[in-house]
């Protein structure tokens, strides 16, 4: 099998680095890429972002499977845009990505399949939106319906700090992909965890879980980012675990089946856990960054096998095997992220501290 891989992200240069070592890829390219993407797979000679350049390639190198690294090209449609053209993508149909797209579209899933979540509103209308917030009980939380690359969201813990954010309307809603709905939803307390399933529209396989730590600082304090590291197997008891498979994945499973979406990838469960509940905070249609880089290492499988089984509706045929070690993953940033920091600057560690 010959794989298109789409990123330039650690997650991306993980998905590399363990296809490189499957039995069944014979090759592997990747696009846009980075240094680290390039030394375990080839470079292509896309001359930019586009799904007719993308499959120009694919034509050209017989591309069997496409692997979108980040949610963009899948929420945009790839999937279904090279599928019409016959190659296979490794995501969600585009219908399928508003739930990782659509903030609205996700809770009013999560409602209808049963599936634990905080309580939420959808407004589309300013004024009324102002007027709930001037009565609604605080903290909670305010979500842009789109992808705003982390920016949408904000937790806020009385009514003149939903009000100032809100007034940052006009700025959000010119932020690529932001529709003008909004969630409102109860701020849930506890701690996080991701659980990421591979899924094949029928059948699906169940990683092991991860948490992501998403404070810019140490002590986990600054601002919310995409995920600043992540551990293995942070300790969950095992009765969470069976109501989360219960409630949250069977039920989460159940509803991409009624519901027909077609789906051939990963999905990307975040959930937030307290002593008796878990309930879900946010799907994603994609490997989880920096998550990814804490699961693959672990993982036994050959990933080509799996994405091969996935695409062929055969994961009931699968069993994920995990080696028994932990994994950690530290995120180095560029001071000043997530807000204002300087781009592509070389960041330099003492390979010896890291190992004292
Ligand atoms: P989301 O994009 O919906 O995952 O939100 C980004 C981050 O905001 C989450 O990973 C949580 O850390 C936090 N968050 C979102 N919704 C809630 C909520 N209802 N209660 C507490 N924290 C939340
Ligand atoms: N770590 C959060 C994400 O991948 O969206």
């Amino acid at each position: 099998m010959n794989i298109l891989l789409l990123g330039a992200d650690a997650r991306t240069h993980c998905l590399a680095w363990k296809l490189n070592q499957s039995k069944n890829v014979d090759r592997l390219y990747s696009f846009p890429g980075n240094p680290g993407i390039f030394s375990v797979s080839e470079r292509t000679d896309i001359q930019d972002d586009s799904f007719e350049s993308i499959y120009l390639f694919c034509m050209r190198k017989d591309i069997d499977v496409v692997v979108p690294g980040p949610e963009k090209y899948l929420v945009e449609g790839i999937y279904d845009y090279l599928n019409s053209k016959g190659i296979n993508v490794f995501g969600p149909s585009e219908e399928a990505a508003k739930l990782e797209g659509s903030k609205a579209y996700a809770k009013e899933f999560m409602k209808k399949y049963d599936i634990p979540t905080a309580d939420f509103r959808v407004f589309d209308d300013y004024k009324k939106m102002k007027e709930y917030l001037k009565k609604a009980d605080y903290p909670l939380v305010i979500k842009a319906d789109g992808l705003a690359a982390g920016k949408g969201v904000k937790v806020c813990y009385e009514y003149g700090e939903a009000k100032s954010h809100i007034k940052r309307f006009k700025d959000i809603l010119s932020i690529d992909g932001v529709r003008g709905r909004f969630v409102i939803e109860e701020f849930m307390l506890g701690k996080e965890a991701s659980l990421l399933l591979f899924v094949d529209g029928e059948n699906f396989s169940q990683m092991i879980y991860t948490r992501d730590h998403k404070r810019a600082l140490d002590n986990d304090k600054g601002e919310n980012t995409g995920g600043m590291g992540a551990i293995s197997n942070p300790f969950i008891n095992d009765s969470i675990k069976e109501y989360i498979y219960q409630n949250i994945v069977k039920n989460t499973i159940r509803g991409i089946k009624e519901e027909e979406l077609e789906y051939k990838g990963v999905i990307y469960i975040g959930i937030m856990l307290d002593d008796f509940k878990a309930r879900v905070v946010e799907y994603n249609v994609r490997f989880g960054d920096p998550e990814t880089q804490v699961i693959l290492p672990l993982m036994k499988n050959d990933l080509g096998e799996v994405i091969q089984k996935t695409i062929d509706k055969k994961l009931d045929a699968v069993e994920l095997n995990w080696y028994k070690d932990e994994a950690v993953c530290v995120v180095l940033a560029s001071k000043g992220y997530p807000a204002q920091y300087e781009k592509n600057k070389a960041i330099t560690i003492d390979a010896e501290k890291i190992s004292s």
